[in-house]
């Protein structure tokens, strides 16, 4: 695997492989890699001739009062797992190769309306951090296919629309969530939880099955489903930030004539944010 952090080598090495007829895929990510992070990689090599993954804890993303400073970085494990999955390239820069001037004073690519709902209200910029360096990465590497895991399922979203409305051309494919024995979504910030804490955290899965459950059944009562699980939450000892069924298409509230639904949730424990969500098609009824 071959590994560099300089824009101008990243572009020298994956010249050849372009040259030579190869498809590139991407798997943009911030390191601490799980088995999450490595189910987009294997995807990656099954598609394509070579896979790129990179490395970036993008400090545009994460506002003033976030966990930028303490996010893990575990840089060595990193490169034997992405070894091991099969991963080609690892480009992993430095905020000063990516960003050389203030960050403040950086061009950004803004998805309106989207970016603003969900976790774009309780993280502002937050999605506006995360579309300018996939924006960059992906002119870096143009790669045929960009993966992003679907536990970020707004930020899939954001992604694929600002490809659409920018020309890009390259295919985003979002992939499953990956789950512990226990029903937790794989997250970079599990590994900050203690036993106690996880066992916690196992309640967000609980209640979004619970809910799911509901909606299968047809049972449309969102509001109070919303309710009830955000309740369940709480007694849990998560500090909630929403509890959502939407409609899984443009993340506007759910209403009966939908037939695409996520319910979606995002709670603290302590300063770790936890998100998760199901996703569901119930048919109109005859
Ligand atoms: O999902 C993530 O890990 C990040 O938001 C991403 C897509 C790598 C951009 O920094």
């Amino acid at each position: 695997m071959n590994s560099t952090d300089n824009i101008d080598q990243l572009r020298k090495s994956l010249k050849l492989h372009r040259d030579a007829g190869k498809t590139i895929g991407l798997v943009p990510t911030m390191g601490n890699l799980h088995e999450g992070h490595l189910s987009l990689v294997q995807e990656s090599c099954k598609h394509n001739d070579y896979t790129v993954v990179s490395i970036f804890i993008n400090p545009m993303q994460f506002n003033p009062s976030e966990d930028l400073t303490t996010y893990p970085r575990t840089l060595d494990e990193d490169k034997e797992k992405l070894l091991s999955a099969g991963c080609d390239f690892l480009f992993i820069p430095t905020a000063h190769e990516i960003y050389p001037e203030e960050l403040n004073s950086h061009t950004k690519v803004i998805v309106p309306g989207l970016s603003l709902m969900l976790c774009g209200k309780t993280r502002p910029g937050h999605f506006e951090g995360v579309t300018t360096i996939v924006i960059k990465l992906l002119h870096l590497v143009n790669p045929d296919i960009a993966y992003f895991g679907l536990k970020d399922y707004q930020q899939y979203l954001i992604v694929k629309k600002m490809t659409k409305d920018l020309e890009i051309d390259t295919q985003i494919v979002g992939l499953e969530i990956v789950r512990d024995t226990g029903g937790l979504a794989l997250s970079s910030r599990n590994n900050s939880l203690s036993e106690i804490e996880i066992d916690k955290a196992r309640q967000l899965y609980r209640s979004l099955r619970k809910v799911a459950r509901a909606l299968n059944q047809r049972e449309f009562k969102f509001s109070k489903l919303e309710k009830q699980a955000s309740r369940e939450v709480h007694e849990a000892g998560l500090i909630l930030d929403y509890f959502a069924i939407c409609n899984s298409e443009t993340l506007e509230p759910a209403t009966p004539k939908d037939s695409n639904f996520i319910v979606l949730a995002a709670a603290y424990i302590g300063t770790v944010r936890l998100i998760d969500n199901i996703r569901m098609v119930v048919p109109h009824s005859k």
